[in-house]
């Protein structure tokens, strides 16, 4: 590594701060993990990773050495000289940021005087910054450096994004901060953008704000194309290709899940209010976003006639392939709304976490995808799992009850599951009908 070995504290051992944690051991630094609760400290002290992240397991044990887990805050600062908080910042019912695990870090951290750096990697409103250096006056921490360091991660490729980053955002007001944050990301291959720290707080915010929005105008042309007769793969193809532009993001499908869009998306927005000020098109992003599994019901139901006590099979869980993360999930909405249209589901996902929780509590969870479509009026690919690629589909028709299956990521070839005798719908395609059947979309 270029930089010199430095001692970081890591609060919080969810997603981020798990990865944060093993990629700075990565670099030699020597890092201590906090966290709260006990369960994910004994993991982690036995060599398992609670969270599921291709890459994180290897790295953490790679790095062990150089790695500690502790409930003990004190433990965790004692030898640190930056100590980054990585806590999760869940909505209020205001639509606000809670920060209250962020405040419980700064307390925590009361009379750590010693410490060069405190950085907030957690997403957080704009402004959170000032009211964090208030608070680190007020707890006698006024000569520790401040900085906003916010992540750009994507879950299923966490380590990656990590180690080779975009760009590296730090937002200081002091030079010798910017500086530390430069050294402890020296090794790492990516441009280090300095700024202050409210332009930190809102890069993020408005970096997955844009990104849902691509997201979006892809779902809504996708909308125009099934009632046109345009193929939306087609366009975004050729819409991609222009370098100002890019592909990214513009696959159409059932909407954007996870743990940051929609969050950071409702965040955005609720700051934009607090201010008196209405972000209408991130008003319509959101509002898109939530018909998108609204809308595939529907078509659903008018290909099927009812779906009163017809048997959905939804494969896939996740909100997107390469992680366990059910957050905000378009197929917990499909789920429900299904159960609610009276359907009878049954579900395939080769990672999630088996769910005692509605709807998932209604659904029979099955561990094959020949399992889980048997007797099935319908198939829906919720998510695109390598896995469904390599599924023998004319097998499948021949288990299922009515030939029909809604690729809701427009991942499958809609003209070959025809051949084979299935009635493939999709999002912004038209419907692919087996020669015999008569009529189309
Ligand atoms: C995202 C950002 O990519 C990351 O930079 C940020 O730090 C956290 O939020 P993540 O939530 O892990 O990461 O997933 P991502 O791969 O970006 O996908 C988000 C959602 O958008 C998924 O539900 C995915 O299915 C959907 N999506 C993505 C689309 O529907 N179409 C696309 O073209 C791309």
């Amino acid at each position: 590594m270029a930089g010199s070995s430095r001692s970081v504290a890591v609060f919080g051992a969810g997603y981020i701060g798990l990865v944060t944690a093993a990629c700075f051991a990565q670099l030699g630094h020597r890092v201590t993990v906090r966290d709260i609760q006990p369960e994910r400290i004994r993991l982690l002290r036995a060599g398992d990773v609670p969270i599921y992240e291709p890459g994180l397991g290897d790295m953490l044990a790679q790095n062990k050495e150089r790695l500690v887990y502790t409930l003990d805050a004190a433990e965790a600062v004692a030898e640190a000289e930056v100590a980054y908080i990585c806590v999760d910042t869940p909505p209020t019912a205001s639509g606000d940021a809670d920060l209250s695990r962020v405040w419980a870090v700064i307390d925590a951290l009361r009379g750590a005087s010693h410490l060069a750096a405190v950085v907030v990697k957690s997403t957080v409103p704009v402004g959170t910054g000032s009211r964090v250096r208030a608070a680190l006056d007020e707890a006698g921490l006024e000569r520790v450096g401040y900085a906003s360091n916010p992540e750009f991660t994507a879950e299923g490729r966490a380590v990656e994004d990590f180690l080779r980053p975009d760009r590296i955002v730090i937002g200081t007001a002091d030079e010798a901060t910017a500086a530390l944050l430069t050294d402890l990301h020296a090794g790492i291959d990516g441009p280090v953008q300095r700024m202050d720290v409210a332009s930190a707080e809102m890069v993020k915010l408005a970096s997955n704000a844009l990104l849902a929005t691509k997201i979006t105008f892809i779902n809504e042309s996708a909308t125009v194309c099934e009632a046109t007769g345009a193929d939306v793969t087609r366009v975004a193809d050729a819409v991609g290709l222009d370098h100002r532009l890019g592909r990214h993001f513009l696959n159409a499908g059932l909407g954007y899940g996870g743990s940051c869009f929609p969050k950071d998306s409702r965040a955005l927005r609720a700051m934009a209010s607090n201010t008196g000020y209405s972000f209408q098109l991130l008003n319509a992003v959101i509002e898109v976003n939530d018909l998108q599994p609204r809308r595939a019901v529907q078509r659903l139901k008018a290909e099927l006639g009812t779906l009163n006590q017809r048997r959905i099979a939804l494969l896939g869980m996740t909100f997107k392939p390469g992680t366990d993360d059910m957050r905000e999930a378009p197929s917990t909405v499909l789920a429900s709304r299904l159960l609610a249209e009276g359907a009878t589901l049954t579900c395939w996902d080769p990672v999630a976490r088996p769910a005692d929780a509605a709807p998932w509590n209604a659904a029979e969870r099955h561990p094959t995808v020949a399992e889980a479509v048997t007797h099935a009026d319908a198939a829906v690919l919720v998510t695109e799992w390598p896995e469904l690629r390599e599924v023998d589909w004319e097998a499948v028709r021949d288990l299922m009850r009515t030939p029909l299956l809604f690729d809701g990521r427009n991942t499958l070839d809609p003209a070959a599951l025809a051949r084979v005798g299935f009635i493939c719908m999709s999002v912004g395609r038209a419907t692919a009908r087996p020669r015999r059947a008569s009529g189309s979309e």
